[in-house]
């Protein structure tokens, strides 16, 4: 393994992977192969752009001539896929786009890898495929998928598509499902870079329904060495869960960034629920755990402790967001704060 293609490198976790593997490993390349849509950020990755061993190609992994040349052109070796449209409430508003990049996109990339005779493919997908748990309970990788969203549709869709090609054409697959992820370079869309920008600008905080909710939270870096860990070490034709064991119900989350900004509780807003909200999710990661020997690194206390610092630190990247087209989106989503 020595000459990666990172697809959506330009994103949050795929921009926190590049950092974090040319860090780890100096005899490595990565190419960054994104078509740089709205969640697409290539200031996310200027510490490195001057790098000799980075190289950015803007690029659609929906176009198979694109995707063969790059891989040519660098040859690559491995591909960690992180390409996808990522976000439940615009894959409730507009679902075409979700099953074009995550279906369609991923069975190019899958059908030009093994025309390239790739060695190694990871597909990094989400435990949002397995649906929605009770009070009790975890996903495990035997859990069946019941994907509740047309974006965890469209994820468990990908997910098939790839374990197909290893079943059918020995093709060099591994997935791997995490939950959820916080740190830096989150799109403010999402709900903990969200509830910052609006704490510290004194807007209201949205949350949905009744705020009851659970997510079960691992800082991005924890994701990064995890997904480093199955791609050198991990069984072709896998699957791997992978979380933190921390379980948060949103409002406490959100009561816990209003705390470590110092603004009052009087700013969250409980507004209209999220159409089919999964209730709760919780990742039984034993699998990773115990055969690959990995264990994260970070505590949730610390771990948003430094996202805050971090969104303090870097506010022109996400107010340059939020005042650009994202503006639009903000107020389609959330009517009556405006
Ligand atoms: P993101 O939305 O921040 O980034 C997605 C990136 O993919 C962007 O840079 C975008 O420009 C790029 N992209 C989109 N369509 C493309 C296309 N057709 N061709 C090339 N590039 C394209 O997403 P994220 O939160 O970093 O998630 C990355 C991956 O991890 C996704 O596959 C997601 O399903 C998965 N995941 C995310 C989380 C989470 O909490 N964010 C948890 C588990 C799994
Ligand atoms: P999100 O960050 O969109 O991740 P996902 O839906 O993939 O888990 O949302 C996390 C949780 O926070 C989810 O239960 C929905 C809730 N949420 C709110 O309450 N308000 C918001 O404004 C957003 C974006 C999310």
């Amino acid at each position: 393994m020595k000459n990666i293609l990172v697809t959506g490198g330009a994103g949050f976790i795929g921009s926190n992977f590049v950092h974090f593997m040319l860090n780890k490993y100096p005899d490595y390349t990565i190419v960054n192969f994104d078509t740089l849509t709205y969640a697409g950020n290539l200031e996310n990755l200027t510490a490195v752009e001057k790098d000799p061993r980075y190289r950015f190609v803007k690029g659609d992994i929906c176009d198979a001539g694109q995707v063969t040349a790059a891989l040519k052109e660098h040859a690559v070796d491995t591909i960690v896929h992180f390409a996808a449209e990522s976000h439940v409430d615009r894959s409730i508003t507009g679902p075409a786009v979700f099953v074009q990049t995550n279906v369609v996109g991923t069975q190019v990339l899958l059908d030009a890898s093994r025309a390239h005779g790739i060695e190694r493919f990871l597909h990094v997908s989400t435990d949002e495929v397995y649906g929605s748990l009770g009070a009790t309970g975890y996903f495990t990788e035997e859990t069946p998928l019941h994907p509740n969203s047309p974006y965890s549709a469209s994820k468990a869709s990908s997910d098939m598509l790839v374990l197909a090609y290893q079943h059918t054409f020995g093709f060099p697959g591994l997935v791997t499902r995490c939950s959820n992820n916080y740190g830096p370079y989150q799109f403010p869309e999402k709900l903990i870079p969200l509830m910052i920008a609006n704490a510290l600008n004194d807007r209201p905080l949205p949350v949905y329904g009744d705020g009851l909710n659970v997510r079960d939270w691992l800082y991005v870096e924890d994701h990064c060495s995890a997904l480093d860990t199955v791609l050198h070490g991990g069984t072709l034709g896998e699957v791997y869960n992978i979380g933190g064991h921390n379980e948060w119900k949103n409002i406490d989350i959100v009561k816990l960034v209003l705390k470590e900004i110092g603004k009052p509780e009087s700013l969250i807003t409980f507004v209209k629920d999220r159409p089919g909200h999964d209730r709760r999710y919780a990742i039984d990661a034993a699998r990773i755990k115990n055969d690959l020997g990995w264990v994260p690194a970070y505590q949730f206390e610390s771990g948003i402790k430094r996202t805050v610092q971090w969104y303090l630190q870097n506010r022109p990247w996400w107010e340059r967001i939020i005042s650009g087209e994202y503006k639009n989106y903000y107020a389609a989503q959330y009517p009556v704060q405006h």
